[in-house]
C-alpha cells in the first residue's frame, strides 16, 4: 500500500491524488482520500484503480486543506469500496500499510466494549484504539501514542483529527515512511518520489518512531515517546514523471531499455579498458569467505539464483540461497567467515529487509543490491551495489532483473580473481565476454517480430512448461513467473532433469513445453530431455543458439534462435525473450500487461 498526507495551504486532495499515482506500484486495489472540510471528516474512496477515485472526486471534490490519502494493495478485506483506506473512527481519520498481527484480539476487546466495525480490515482497529483514547481525555498526540503501542506487526500510518486542522501524525514500524518538509507546508508519505513534485527535503522515520506534523514544523519521537533527532536530507528523487515514450506498455519500453541499462550497470562494476573488475572497498574480503548468503523475494530472487551458478563456478565460493520469506524464519547458522547479499528492485520488501536484518543481528557483513539507492534495504547494508536501471514501473520486473545479473556476474569475476580462482587472463577474457551483453541483447531485441508470432501461438494455451538446465534452469522459472504473472497462464518452470520425476505425467499436445537451451556444457543433456518429450507429442518451443538450433535433431513447434554466445553472458541475454514472449502472449490475451489483477511492485507486507 501507499500513503500520502498533506498539512497544506490550497486545497489537498488534488495533490494527494497525484503524489498516489507515484505509488501506485505498491499496490492498485481502490484508493481514498480524506480530508477536512468545514469542520468535519470527509471522504471518497473507489474500488479498483487511482482513476476511478479521479472521477469519483471530478463529480464530487473535496476543498480541505489537510488531507491523507492512500492506495491499497489487500490484505485484510476483499478489495471493495467499504475496505478502502481512509477508515474512520468518530473524530479519526486513518490511512495505514501493513498488517496488525493482534488485530483480531484487539477487535474483540473493542466490540466487547461496544465499538462497531464497518469494514474487515485489520486498519479499522487502530482508528477506534486512537479514538477510545481521545474519548478518555487524552490529547491527540498521547491518544496515538498510547494506541501505538497497543499494536502488533508492521505498520505505517498517517493519522487525521477532526478538530485540528493543523495536524498529522504518522508512524512506522516496518514499511518505509518519509516526512518531506515544505514551506509552511508539510508532508507524509511513504517514498521520496511521492512528495518530489513538493519537496526534495526529506527526513526518514526510523523503525518504531512517530512524528507530530504541523504546518510549521514537525517533532520525531521513538517507542518510548522520547524526542528523538533524525537527519533532513536531500532527495534524490526526481519530479519528472516517468512516460512510456512511443510504447503501449511500460513493461515493453523497460524490456527495450535493457541494452542500456544493463551496459551502464556493467560499466560501474568492470573496467572495460583494462579488463577488470573494479574494485571498491567492500566491509569484506572476498578472499576470506567460506561462503556467502543470498536472499531475495520473485524475480530478484532468481537473479540471486543465477549468481549462485556463477560464484560457485568461477570464484569456487559456495553460495546459499533462499527465497527471503522462508530464510527470515530459517535460522540459518551464520559463520564468521560469511557475508550475505540482498538484491531487491524496490529496496523495501518486507521478507527480505527482516532477512536483512537477522543477518545483521548475525554480525556478518551486509551488502545489497538494489535499484532504489534511498531504499531501507540500501540504508541499512554496509555497502550498497546499485543497479542502474532507472525507475521501474511495470510491475513484472525486466530490466531491474537483467541489471541484477550484471551486478552479480561483475562480483562473481571480482570474487574469483581475489580468491584467485581465475587468472589475470581469464578475468580479462571474461570481462571482455560480459562487456558484449549489451550488443547480443540488441540482436536478441530484433527477434520480436517472431516472438510476437510465438506469443499469439502461445495465448491458445491454459498451461505451460518451462524447463532449462543450470543458470537456464533459474531461467526456465523466471520464464514461467513472467507468464503467470501477466497473461494468467499457468506456468511452471523446472530443472529440464527433474521432468522425468514427475512433470513428464502432464506432457500431452495441449501442453507447450517451452525449453530454454543455449549450446552451453550441459546442451546434450537438455536435448535428451527435449526428445522425452516430443516422444509423448509434446509441442517444444526451443529457445536456443545457432549451434544449438543446428544440432538440436528435433522437430519443434517454434525455435527462437539467438546469436551464438559467451556463456557467461546467457542468462542476461535470454532474459529477453523470454520476457518478450510473456509480453506479447499477454497483450494477446488483453490482460492489463503493466498492473497485473492482484499483485504489487513492492510488497512491504509479510
Ligand atoms: C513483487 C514484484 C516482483 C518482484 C518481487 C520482489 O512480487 O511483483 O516483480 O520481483 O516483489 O521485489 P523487490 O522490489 O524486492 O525486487
Amino acid at each position: 500500500c501507499g500513503i500520502v498526507a498533506i498539512v497544506g495551504s490550497t486545497p489537498v486532495a488534488p495533490l494527494i491524488v497525484d503524489a498516489l499515482k507515484r505509488l501506485e506500484y505498491r499496490g492498485y486495489d481502490s484508493a481514498g482520500v480524506a480530508t477536512i472540510e468545514s469542520g468535519h471528516l470527509a471522504r471518497r474512496r473507489a474500488e479498483g484503480k487511482l482513476i476511478n477515485l479521479e472521477k469519483r472526486l471530478r463529480d464530487e471534490p473535496l476543498d480541505g486543506l489537510i488531507g491523507i490519502g492512500h492506495t491499497r494493495w489487500a490484505t485484510h478485506g476483499v478489495p471493495n469500496e467499504t475496505n478502502a483506506h481512509p477508515h474512520f473512527a468518530k473524530d479519526v481519520a486513518i490511512v495505514h500499510n501493513g498488517i496488525i498481527e493482534n488485530f483480531a484480539d484487539l477487535r474483540d476487546e473493542l466490540v466487547a466494549e461496544g465499538y462497531t466495525f464497518t469494514s474487515q480490515t485489520d486498519t479499522e482497529v487502530v482508528a477506534h484504539l486512537v479514538s477510545r483514547e481521545l474519548e478518555r481525555g487524552e490529547t491527540p498526540e498521547k491518544a496515538a501514542f498510547n494506541a501505538l503501542k497497543r499494536l502488533e506487526g508492521a505498520f505505517a500510518l498517517a493519522i487525521m483529527f477532526r478538530g485540528d486542522e493543523d495536524l498529522i501524525i504518522g508512524a512506522r514500524s516496518g514499511p518505509p515512511l518519509a516526512v518531506g518538509h515544505g514551506h509552511g507546508e508539510m508532508y507524509l508519505g511513504s517514498d521520496a518520489i511521492a512528495l518530489s513534485p513538493f519537496t526534495n527535503a526529506i527526513t526518514y522515520l526510523e523503525d518504531g518512531d512517530w512524528a507530530v506534523v504541523r504546518r510549521a514544523g514537525m517533532q520525531i519521537f521513538d517507542m518510548n515517546g522520547d524526542p528523538v533527532e533524525r537527519r533532513r536530507q536531500k532527495s534524490i528523487g526526481t519530479s519528472f514523471m516517468v512516460d512510456k515514450g512511443n510504447h503501449r506498455h511500460f513493461m515493453e519500453k523497460e524490456i527495450h531499455e535493457q541494452p542500456e541499462v544493463i551496459s551502464h550497470t556493467l560499466s560501474h562494476y568492470l573496467d572495460f579498458a583494462e579488463g577488470k573488475a573494479k574494485r571498491e572497498s567492500l566491509p569484506f574480503d572476498f578472499a576470506k569467505l567460506d561462503r556467502i548468503a543470498i536472499s531475495a523475494c520473485g524475480t530478484a530472487y532468481l537473479a540471486g539464483l543465477v549468481s549462485k551458478y556463477w560464484f560457485e563456478r568461477y570464484a569456487r565460493l559456495p553460495v546459499d540461497i533462499d527465497v527471503a520469506s522462508e530464510f527470515r524464519y530459517r535460522e540459518m547458522p551464520m559463520p564468521k567467515a560469511s557475508a550475505a547479499f540482498f538484491v531487491s528492485q524496490s529496496g523495501e520488501t518486507a521478507d527480505t529487509l527482516a532477512s536483512l536484518r537477522y543477518c545483521r543481528a548475525e554480525g556478518i557483513p551486509i551488502g545489497a543490491i538494489v535499484n532504489v539507492q534511498e531504499s531501507t534495504i540500501a540504508r541499512e547494508s554496509d555497502c550498497v551495489f546499485p543497479t542502474l536501471a532507472g525507475p521501474e514501473i511495470g510491475v513484472a520486473s525486466t530490466k531491474a532483473f537483467t541489471c541484477q545479473l550484471s551486478v552479480l556476474a561483475a562480483l562473481a569475476v571480482r570474487a574469483a580473481s581475489e580468491r584467485g580462482t581465475i587468472s589475470a587472463q581469464e578475468e580479462k577474457q571474461l570481462v571482455r565476454e560480459l562487456s558484449e551483453t549489451p550488443r547480443y541483447a540488441t540482436q536478441a531485441l530484433k527477434l520480436e517480430e517472431q516472438i510476437d508470432r510465438v506469443g499469439r501461438k502461445l495465448s491458445q494455451y491454459k498451461h505451460v512448461l518451462y524447463l532449462g538446465r543450470g543458470t537456464n534452469y533459474p531461467m526456465a522459472v523466471e520464464g514461467a513467473l513472467k507468464l503467470k504473472e501477466i497473461s494468467y497462464i499457468h506456468a511452471e518452470g523446472y530443472a529440464a532433469g527433474e521432468l522425468k520425476h514427475g512433470p513428464i505425467a502432464l506432457i500431452d499436445r495441449d501442453m507447450p513445453v517451452i525449453v530454454i537451451a543455449p549450446h552451453d556444457r550441459v546442451f546434450d543433456k537438455t536435448v535428451s530431455n527435449m526428445q522425452e518429450v516430443a516422444a509423448r507429442g509434446g509441442k517444444i518451443i526451443l529457445i536456443t543458439d545457432k549451434e544449438g538450433s543446428r544440432r538440436a535433431g528435433i522437430e519443434t513447434f517454434e525455435t527462437i534462435v539467438l546469436p551464438d554466445m559467451p556463456e557467461i553472458i546467457a542468462p542476461i541475454v535470454y532474459a529477453l525473450p523470454v520476457q518478450m514472449l510473456a509480453y506479447h502472449t499477454a497483450v494477446f490475451m488483453g490482460t492489463d500487461v503493466d498492473q497485473p489483477r492482484n499483485l504489487a511492485k513492492s510488497v512491504t507486507v509479510e
